[in-house]
């Protein structure tokens, strides 16, 4: 069942109801709104902190049943850690602290919640919301029946009513911060839903939909496709009975003559490898597949959402990949859009082979200022960087570096991988401009040289997103399966860099 959310702001006068809670930093005592109603109840601090081993520590809650003189049924005292230490201050630790309010909220089976936040600015109000709406989100919509953690009765609904020094402001950033979120949120849906519901076409429905928010939204259908001469991505979809899509979604927020930051994604809605088919073993965390394609989709919606005020443009290549009597093989040669032709040596290395046209067609008809694609592509980056970090490819510096720091704001880090002529040369076929796959060594290196070659000098970046998009370890934020990866990451750098 899943639960109705309503996160609302009021003054520190307001009357509260349900839950109260406070925040404490470490090793102090309450101050402020909290001292006042900390005094009502004629505890003693110091030594309630002391038996329920308080400290202050972010993270850690000191609850107090009925309080005495509140009209309350619990009052939380949460700990924000060290005043001055990065938890305390950073955009990620205050969603953190929200997001562990929010497991707080869910452990206890409220209803309602009042948050002091005396003395948190509109921004850091913002974020705290933030964490709440994220920790939230739970994809439960397949389950028929009670979970355990239902059994004494789940309320239908939580209002969480957040007291702050000025409403007003707190309300204009969490709206603008709920925008991201909200994209986030419908990247991980499209992540975790799963491939038998979502196919290409439905898929692109989705996207269809961001019209209502003003985006412009093109569906090419197969025989559009065939006639751009997309005999790359159109090779991948052969084998499956569902066919392709290539959204293109356009935000026109900026000035007229300004080109537009384009982003590109793999949506691949289930990858068996095709011909060369996958082993059995966890096959069906192919379903996100299409994560680059979710985040691509969740950015545009948070960019409308929000009304950015820059020109954005997301394309999404959609295809199944599925072994059949139609599928591509190992051997076929395909022509790509641009004229290129490419022997496949794998049919598992399919992602590439859609973004290929994918991002041909992208700087061709749009000449962007830059082009970023993301994609679930290798498993090598899982090897390499794990699943904290996403493999960042890019033939421009300034780029590189904007992508760096957004990612460390956002806490959706990249880290850069080297590129080169050297890792190019692994990529030259007998037959054909080139081959689709560089064999095991250097995997992920390889497929961005294979990329590359699609980007027609566009300063352009590609982030391997295969092991940050779907089943990473649940943190403060996150405790779904999809992680909806790249929408804070990119909307952070189109914020700070790309908006007047
Ligand atoms: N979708 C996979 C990559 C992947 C693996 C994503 C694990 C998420 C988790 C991609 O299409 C793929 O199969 N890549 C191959 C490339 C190889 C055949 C050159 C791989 O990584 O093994
Ligand atoms: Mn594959
Ligand atoms: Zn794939």
């Amino acid at each position: 069942m899943t639960q109705e959310l309503s996160i609302k702001t009021a003054s520190l006068s307001a009357k509260s109801a349900g839950i109260l809670v406070i925040y404490v930093p470490e090793g102090a005592e309450p101050s402020g709104a909290g001292l006042d109603l900390w005094k009502k109840t004629g505890l003693d601090f110091a030594k309630l902190s002391k038996a329920g081993n308080f400290t202050g520590k972010q993270g850690q809650v000191l609850s107090v049943l009925a309080p005495p003189n509140l009209d309350a049924d619990r009052l939380f005292v949460l700990g924000t850690g060290k005043a001055d230490s990065a938890p305390a201050q950073t955009q990620s630790g205050l969603r953190d602290r929200g997001g562990s309010l929010m497991a707080k909220l869910l452990a206890a089976k409220a209803e309602k919640a009042s948050v002091i936040l005396d003395g948190v600015d509109a921004e850091d109000v913002a974020d705290i919301a933030a964490g709440l709406r994220l920790r939230h989100y739970r994809f439960d919509k397949y389950k028929t029946k009670k979970q355990p953690d239902d059994e004494n009765g789940t309320p239908d609904s939580l209002t969480v009513t957040l007291h702050v020094d000025a409403k007003p402001a707190a309300d204009k950033a969490i709206a603008d911060r709920m925008a991201t979120v909200e994209g986030t949120l419908l990247a991980r849906e499209l992540v975790n839903e799963p491939p038998n519901v979502l196919g290409p076409v439905e898929f692109a429905e989705i996207a269809r939909d961001l019209s209502k928010l003003g985006v412009d939204v093109d569906v090419l259908t197969p025989e559009e496709l065939e006639k751009l001469g997309m005999g790359s991505l159109l090779a991948v979809a052969k084998g499956s009975v569902r066919p392709a899509r290539l959204v293109v979604m356009q935000w026109h927020g900026g000035r007229k003559k300004d080109a537009p930051l384009a982003f590109v994604g793999k949506g691949v809605v289930f990858d068996t490898g095709g011909i060369s088919i996958k082993p059995a073993g966890t096959m069906e965390d192919m379903k996100g597949d299409m994560g680059g394609a979710a985040a691509v989709t969740g950015l545009m919606k948070t960019i409308a959402t929000r009304k950015a005020k820059a020109n954005i443009v997301g394309v999404i290549g959609l295809v199944e990949n599925m072994p059949d009597g139609n599928a591509y093989r190992p051997g076929d040669i395909l022509t790509s859009m641009s004229g290129q032709t490419i022997e496949v040596v794998n049919t598992d290395a399919e992602g590439r082979l859609v973004l290929a046209d994918a991002l041909w067609y992208t700087q061709d008809r749009f000449k962007p200022k830059f082009m970023i694609n993301l994609a679930t592509l290798t498993g090598a980056v899982l090897v390499g960087l794990g699943q904290e970090y996403a493999g960042l490819f890019s033939n421009n510096d300034d780029l590189a570096k904007n992508l760096y720091d957004a990612g460390m704001a956002s806490n959706e880090k990249v880290w850069r991988m080297p590129m080169g002529p050297a890792y190019d040369k692994m990529i030259e076929s007998r037959f054909a401009d080139m081959k689709n796959s560089g064999g095991r060594y250097g995997g992920s290196i390889t497929a961005a040289q294979f990329l590359q070659r699609f980007v027609n000098d566009v300063p352009w970046a590609h982030l391997d997103i295969a092991g940050a998009a779907f089943s990473t370890p649940a943190n403060e934020v996150n405790v779904s399966w999809g992680a909806g990866f790249g929408v804070g990451l990119l909307d952070k750098l189109v914020r700070d860099k790309y908006e007047d």
